[in-house]
């Protein structure tokens, strides 16, 4: 295995190394940080980001990472924008001391990945930033918290429009739908089914029926702003989608439907992505008496506010986000200005209100 011999070094003046960087997400980060940074778009087919290396002026070069041949290069910062399953970004950029993002684990992923870089004892900065949208949810949590003076409880909801564009590689976390997770709530662990604790929540202008969802975010933020009871839950933009996505999985297909037979059927269910759509996310923050919700609404869609998360992300391990850049292990809500956010997403078209409900009680709904 050849999996120890990539060789990231650290150049300040180098490119920064995009890893999935023509992919659905990474296509769109590349457009965001050309302006900014020379970039090295790695892949395993390169012609497919011919077209995107000549309007960015990036460099392509050839990484599968699933192929054991080491890849080696030296940059300035570098962004998985691919799940990476044997964490071998993560280890080589830790060992040549590169600023790190990641953007594409899940929660069993992003645990596995801090233990790794645990061992590995970072001094530069390694920003875990899977957090729904790339760790937008987590900014906008943050910066709620940040204004209410702390956060009790955090409730996140997205409304996945089912119109929206997404690439083969975002497939692999619905799997995850057959898997029971761990949650906090009131302080305390629970292991939870998937799709469970089912709400109607208005996001935006509309009524949307959303169900719990394994996502990184419910692992941290009771870890970092001391939250007691974290809860994520997705639905989409069509009832009827959503309808159809809840009764299978009462039926328990996402457990039964498990093994390689299935994963064309349990993928269909899913993923069948359009050419674009609306990504929206509403964030509420209860603190003591009082509340705060965040509408989060994305225009470019959801692989577009993954990347503004990604670049957001990028820009604060390179310090460049107005504070000093963190060492070791650090996770996006852990932002020295959480003031900055609004300002951060409007940057790049992301609307952003936030709205104050005192509602007397910080156990109310
Ligand atoms: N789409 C979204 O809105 C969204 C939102 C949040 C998070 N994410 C996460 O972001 C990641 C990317 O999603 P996406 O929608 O951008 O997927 P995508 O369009 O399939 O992009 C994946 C990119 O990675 C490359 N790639 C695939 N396998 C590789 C390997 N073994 N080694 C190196 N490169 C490889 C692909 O190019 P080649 O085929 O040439 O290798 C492609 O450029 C996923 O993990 C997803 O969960 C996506």
């Amino acid at each position: 295995m050849g999996i120890m011999r990539d060789e990231l070094t650290f150049d300040a003046d180098g490119p920064v190394l995009l890893v999935g960087g023509y992919g659905t997400v990474g296509a769109e980060l590349a457009r965001m940080a050309a302006p900014v940074w020379p970039l090295v778009l790695a892949g395993r087919n390169v012609r497919r980001g011919a077209g995107l290396a000549e309007e960015t002026g990036a460099e392509l070069r050839r990484w599968d990472l699933a192929d054991p041949a080491p890849f080696r290069a030296r940059v300035a910062a570098v962004a998985t924008v691919v799940n990476d399953p044997d964490d071998r970004v993560l280890r080589a950029a830790i060992a040549g001391r590169v600023p790190y993002v990641d953007v594409t684990r899940w929660t069993a992923r992003v645990q596995r990945a801090a233990t790794v870089a645990a061992l590995a004892a970072p001094e530069s900065p390694v920003l875990f930033s899977s957090a729904w949208m790339g760790g937008v949810t987590s900014l906008v949590a943050a910066h709620l918290a940040g204004r209410l003076g702390g956060a009790d409880r955090i409730d996140v909801a997205i409304r996945w429009d089912v119109k929206d564009r997404a690439g083969a590689d975002s497939v692999e976390f619905m799997d995850r739908l057959g898997l029971d997770y761990e949650v906090v709530r009131g302080g305390r662990r629970h292991t939870v089914m998937p799709l469970g604790d089912v709400r109607r929540v208005r996001v935006g202008d509309s009524l949307t029926r959303v169900a719990g969802i394994d996502t990184p975010e419910q692992f941290t933020l009771p870890l970092t702003l001391a939250a007691t009871t974290v809860t994520t839950r997705i639905g989409f933009s069509s009832p009827a989608s959503t309808a159809a996505l809840l009764a299978v999985g009462r039926l328990g297909f996402f457990r039964w439907g498990r093994g390689e037979r299935f994963a064309a059927a349990r993928r269909g269910l899913l993923y069948a992505p359009g050419d674009g759509g609306t990504a929206q996310l509403r964030v509420d923050v209860h603190h003591g008496h009082d509340t705060l919700t965040a509408m989060v609404t994305d225009p470019a869609g959801q692989a577009h506010l993954t990347a503004v998360g990604a670049l957001s992300a990028l820009r604060r391990v390179r310090g460049e986000d107005g504070a000093a850049a963190p060492r070791g292990v650090v996770f996006p809500e852990q932002l020295p200005h959480p003031g900055s956010v609004p300002g951060a997403l409007a940057a790049h078209g992301v609307r952003l209100t936030v709205e104050s409900t005192a509602t007397g009680s910080g156990a109310a709904a």
